[in-house]
């Protein structure tokens, strides 16, 4: 059993037609610190991290879990994926199936990180059918929002956390138009 119920884990990397989707490897390194240290992708995730910190808690390898997807192109990590039940930091996410991404800088404004999430998302559909994903962005996260809406989340409701307005959304792959 994994946090993703009975789904065998890892698939077979998945690729599209620019990325691949994989486990994390120990030459990812290098950009996952990048990512999680980047003022530009920690803007509404409360704050970067102190890269010190950051290196700190990761002594070796990028840990793999069921449901974290390395996104890759031409052989270099360009951000990730996740797909993950019960990180409880939400009530409204208790339970569910969540989806986050976090993609490099210089990686935004190119599709792929519309690219990468429509296959993680058709990926969970094939393997827990009819089970819904949920997903929870500030209201400020532009870029967030638009992904959101274009990968097929509908809003559920909009709250005030963290300091913040949330907008939570979900997608079930019935209602999606792939
Ligand atoms: C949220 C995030 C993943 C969105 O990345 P993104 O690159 O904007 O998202 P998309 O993959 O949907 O790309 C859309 C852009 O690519 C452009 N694009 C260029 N070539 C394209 C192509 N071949 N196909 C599709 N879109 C393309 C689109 O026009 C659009 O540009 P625009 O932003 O100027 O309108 C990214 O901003 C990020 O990692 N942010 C930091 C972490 C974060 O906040 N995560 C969300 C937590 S809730």
């Amino acid at each position: 059993m994994t946090d993703l119920g009975p789904v065998v884990w890892p698939p077979a990397p998945i690729s599209t037609e620019r990325l691949v989707l994989r486990e994390p490897e120990a030459r990812d390194r290098a950009a996952v610190i990048e990512l999680f240290a980047s003022p530009e992708v920690g803007t509404y995730l409360g704050g970067p991290q102190s890269r010190a910190e950051v290196e700190r808690a990761m002594p070796g390898a990028p840990g793999r879990r069921p449901g974290r997807f390395i996104v890759d192109l031409d052989g270099a990590m360009i951000g990730q994926i996740t797909l993950t039940k019960g990180t409880g930091h939400l009530r409204q996410a208790a339970g569910k199936a969540e989806l986050g991404y976090l993609f490099l800088p210089q990686a935004w404004g190119h599709g792929y990180a519309a690219e990468a999430c429509t296959a993680a998302l058709n990926w969970f559909a094939g393997v827990l059918p009819g089970e819904p994903v949920v997903l929870a962005a500030q209201t400020a996260n532009t870029r967030s929002m638009r992904l959101a809406a274009k990968l097929g989340f509908i809003e559920v409701e909009r709250f005030e956390a963290y300091g913040a307005e949330q907008w939570f959304g979900m997608w079930t792959s019935a209602t999606s138009d792939d």
